[in-house]
């Protein structure tokens, strides 16, 4: 099978960043589905992977976000069968979806929104099971409308996981969301999302909530850089106030400024279910199979602005490119094998 990769940990514009090769078409076993990929998103872990060092000059094929058709399934199976169209974002630790053909756990995978083609659906799992279990699980928002009316600031919220956090924030959940954005096209796109505000995370944020009449916010959903953003949002989060990020601090960070307010602080790593195999791994399918209902009712849309044809290295390197740049709307997509 065709498949993208590499050898070497690599600046994405090098040649041999992205080597287009044929590899073995993997095997389904026991609750694996092979899937015949159709397309790919890419997403900023994609980039951090892969200027990771192989051991050993060792092949890796990235992509943690596919769509396609199941062409076999393990003897263990049970949710799926050959034929059925299907999203996922896979595993971290397992070879990614940049190639023909994967295998995926059924616990982790769901039948794509039949309103959507493959690329508008390869666009969606990571970044869904993100944004789901960060306010759900995480910050405990009510997906059933009890926590209606309280603030949430989304800082960073015209990428990936922004562009579908806002919809499910706003149609699950009926929160009044304060997203940020820097640039009128970012800013413009969390409003078509359903942001009630939209301010600039390089402005000071605390005037512009106080301007706004939310000078203290029940929720705070930090999508980048959360060092940078630390002390702002120990100041702005309300008493019993909850936090999430998705990203490193990678510096140290005071947690005392949290106490005052008895404040919860808590991270979100979609990966955390598969890589540990726990128990509930089940649920990430079935919240992509609930978000996939969520779209085909209208209620959500994709969040692709962006797709390209085929997959292939050189397109791939384009988009890890462009991904590095920070300034995403949206998702990025590959469809296609020539
Ligand atoms: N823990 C997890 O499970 C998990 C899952 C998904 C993603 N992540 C991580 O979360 C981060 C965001 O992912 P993503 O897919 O949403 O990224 P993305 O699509 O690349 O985000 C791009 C957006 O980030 C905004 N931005 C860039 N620099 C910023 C800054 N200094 N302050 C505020 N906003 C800034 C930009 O807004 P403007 O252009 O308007 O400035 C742009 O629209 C990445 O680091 C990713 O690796 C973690």
């Amino acid at each position: 099978m065709k498949a993208v990769g590499s050898y070497k940990a690599l600046a994405a514009n090098e040649t041999d960043a992205f080597i287009d090769q044929e590899i073995d078409t993997p095997v389904a076993t026991g609750r694996n589905i092979l899937v015949a990929v159709k397309a790919v998103s890419v997403n900023p872990v994609d980039t951090k992977v892969r200027k990771r060092p192989h051991p050993d000059e060792t092949w890796r094929v990235l992509g943690w976000d596919a769509s396609g058709v199941v062409t076999a399934v393990g003897d263990d199976v049970s949710g799926f069968s050959v034929g059925d169209e299907v999203y996922y974002a896979g595993c971290i630790t397992k070879p990614g979806s940049n190639s023909e053909y994967q295998l995926v756990d059924e616990r982790i995978a769901a039948k794509k929104p039949s309103s959507l083609g493959f690329a508008e659906s390869a666009a969606l799992p990571l970044t869904t099971i993100t944004a789901w279990e960060g306010l759900f699980d995480r910050l405990g928002v009510s997906k059933t409308g009890q926590d209606a009316g309280k603030t949430i600031l989304m800082i960073g919220a015209a990428g990936g996981v922004g562009s579908i956090a806002i919809q499910l924030a706003k149609k699950l959940a009926n929160l009044t969301i304060i997203a940020t954005a820097s640039r009128p096209e970012s800013s413009d796109w969390c409003k078509a999302r359903g942001a009630d505000h939209v301010i600039n995370h390089y402005e000071d944020i605390s005037a512009q909530l106080e301007a706004i009449g939310c000078a203290n916010v029940d929720y705070v959903f930090c999508l980048t850089n959360i060092a940078g953003y630390w002390k702002t949002i120990t100041d702005v989060i309300k008493p019993m106030g909850k936090i999430c990020t998705i990203v490193d601090f990678f510096e140290d960070s005071n947690l005392d400024l949290l106490k005052l307010k008895s404040a919860t602080f808590v991270f979100e790593f979609m990966f955390s279910r598969s890589m540990h195999q726990t128990s509930d791994m089940g649920e990430v399918g079935k919240l992509l199979a609930d978000t996939a209902g969520l779209i085909d009712n209208g209620d959500l849309i994709t969040t692709v602005s962006n797709i390209v044809s085929p997959i292939n290295a050189d397109n791939m390197r384009a988009v890890h490119t462009a991904i590095e740049e920070g300034n995403a709307i949206g998702k990025s997509v590959l469809e296609g094998w020539s």
